[in-house]
């Protein structure tokens, strides 16, 4: 942070500060929707409409809460915040950038104000809020506005165009992340109990899309809406769900033995947080894909920091933790799983049904920074953490599949992989199965990018 900056931050700090410590004590803890009269939700539904009112009614919001005169305030229309309405505004200390999470189903924004506390508290390298709010209807956080890259955008213009020394550069910001990760995992892993595990955020990642709201029905959540009872439309191939679900996919001549029914079923089944403490329990961002990291070059070298810790958690299921960084920073890509058009334009995937087999055959394969990246987190990061939790008697005899299943719930419940639900399309869907299946499952026989991974990161092996 610059010497001008630490100083508005300082600056703001100060000017708020009596009413933000009401702010930060205030118990209810309740969010916005269930307040008639929510100025968040207001500004939410007006900002719809783009002539300007919402702008107003935010700066009229900063200025209630915080004291604070916001100057150009711009509400972002950014396809990767699905979750919060956020932008920025200025003052006369500088520029900074605010969210208000999506109100249905979200946690207030105090505790992402916590859980930036947890991962700073541990050494972790987070953005912290500058100022918060958590007044019902009322919930906002500032931070000190960026100009950085996120990683996910430098590590996207390596896919499109391969470039030597940058992609060294990224893969060694990667490395020092990960050795920075490790040493927070290895220094705060702890045997856990199930109801402290089952307390942390992260499970609305995987198992909570599985079943409905009150847990009670599976399949629920987003795998029956977006999956259940629907069609799947290939290249040249429509199946219905009972097809999709239970037969089972040979990819470029692999034959997995899992079908995709078998595998949401495990994971319901294993991914409980009841089931989860017996690896015991980590300090982790939990939702560390590129998009909330930054990526910074200065020194002749780069440096990445976290941000958005929505899911971070002290007690977070030690193989859990690393499992959604894996896939979307990795497997995830080049382009299928966030630009299925240009996917299309650059893969060719097809399929026929033989029985209870789907053969697929397809050209996508990940690109070299993926490829380096994905050994880095073997060696920097999964090897030596599983090899910690042997010597302390924590790996429980299917590591493989919790890993594995956690894998797979990424790319299948975090957006509609279904052509035409969405974004996606006939080919990028076919992929982002086939990828999803390839993560979830053992090949019968020979093996891929992802068993080998898994290989390479047993302890038992050499
Ligand atoms: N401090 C910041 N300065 C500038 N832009 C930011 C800042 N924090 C986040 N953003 C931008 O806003 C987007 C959404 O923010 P994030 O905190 O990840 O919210 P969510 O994922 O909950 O929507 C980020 O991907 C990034 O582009
Ligand atoms: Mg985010």
């Amino acid at each position: 942070m610059s010497a001008a900056a630490t100083r508005s931050a300082a600056a703001i700090c100060t000017a708020a500060s009596d009413r933000r410590s009401y702010a930060l004590k205030d118990p209810s803890g309740k969010n916005a929707m269930s307040q008639p009269t929510s100025r968040t939700a207001e500004i939410r539904k007006v900002a719809k409409t783009g002539d300007g009112k919402a702008e107003q009614l935010l700066a009229e919001l900063l200025r209630d809460l915080f004291r604070i005169e916001a100057r150009n305030v711009a509400i972002n229309h950014d396809q990767y915040s699905l979750n919060s309405l956020n932008g920025f505004f200025e003052t006369e200390d500088g520029a900074f950038f605010f969210k208000f999470h999506q109100e249905e189903g979200e946690e207030a924004m105090s505790g992402e104000y916590y859980r930036a506390d947890i991962l700073a508290r541990a050494g972790l390298p987070v953005d912290q809020p500058l100022l918060m709010s958590v007044i019902p209807g009322e919930q906002i956080l500032v931070y000190r506005r960026r100009t950085d890259p996120r990683f996910s955008d430098v590590l996207r213009a390596l896919d499109l165009k391969d470039d030597a020394a940058a992609r060294g550069r990224a893969v060694e910001a990667e490395r020092r992340l990960s050795e920075a990760v490790l040493k927070v995992y290895l220094a705060t892993l702890h045997t856990v109990g199930a109801r402290e595990v089952a307390a942390e955020p992260i499970h609305r990642l995987f198992y909570e899309r599985l079943v409905d709201r009150s847990a009670a029905s599976y399949p629920g959540g987003r795998m029956a809406s977006f999956y259940v009872g629907k069609d799947f439309a290939f290249p040249n191939l429509t199946l219905d769900w009972e097809t999709l679900s239970r037969c089972r996919f040979v990819v470029n001549g692999i034959e997995y033995s899992d079908s995709i029914g078998a595998l949401f079923d495990a994971a319901h089944e294993r991914l409980n947080p009841a089931r989860l403490a017996d690896a015991g329990g980590v300090v982790a961002h939990g939702d560390a894909h590129n998009a909330n990291v930054w990526y910074e070059e200065r020194d002749g070298g780069a440096h990445l920091s976290f941000f958005d810790p929505a899911f971070a958690g002290e007690n977070i299921p030690a193989l859990l933790a690393e499992v959604k960084t894996t896939f979307h920073n990795i497997l995830a890509h080049p382009l299928w799983l966030y630009d299925p058009a240009m996917a299309a334009g650059r893969y060719k995937a097809s399929a026929v049904l033989d029985g209870a087999l789907l053969r697929v055959t397809t050209d996508f394969a990940p690109s070299p920074v993926r490829r380096a990246l994905l050994d880095v987190k073997a060696e920097a990061l999964w090897r030596p953490l599983l090899s910690e939790l042997k010597a302390r008697g924590m790996l429980p005899a299917d590591w493989r599949r919790v890993i594995r299943l956690g894998l797979f719930l990424c790319p299948t419940l975090v957006m509609n992989l279904r052509a035409g639900a969405t974004t996606h399309n006939a080919i990028s869907s076919l992929i982002g199965f086939s990828v999803a299946v390839m993560a979830g499952s053992e090949p019968v026989a020979g093996d891929d990018l992802i068993s080998r991974f898994i290989d390479t990161i047993d302890p038992d092996n050499g």
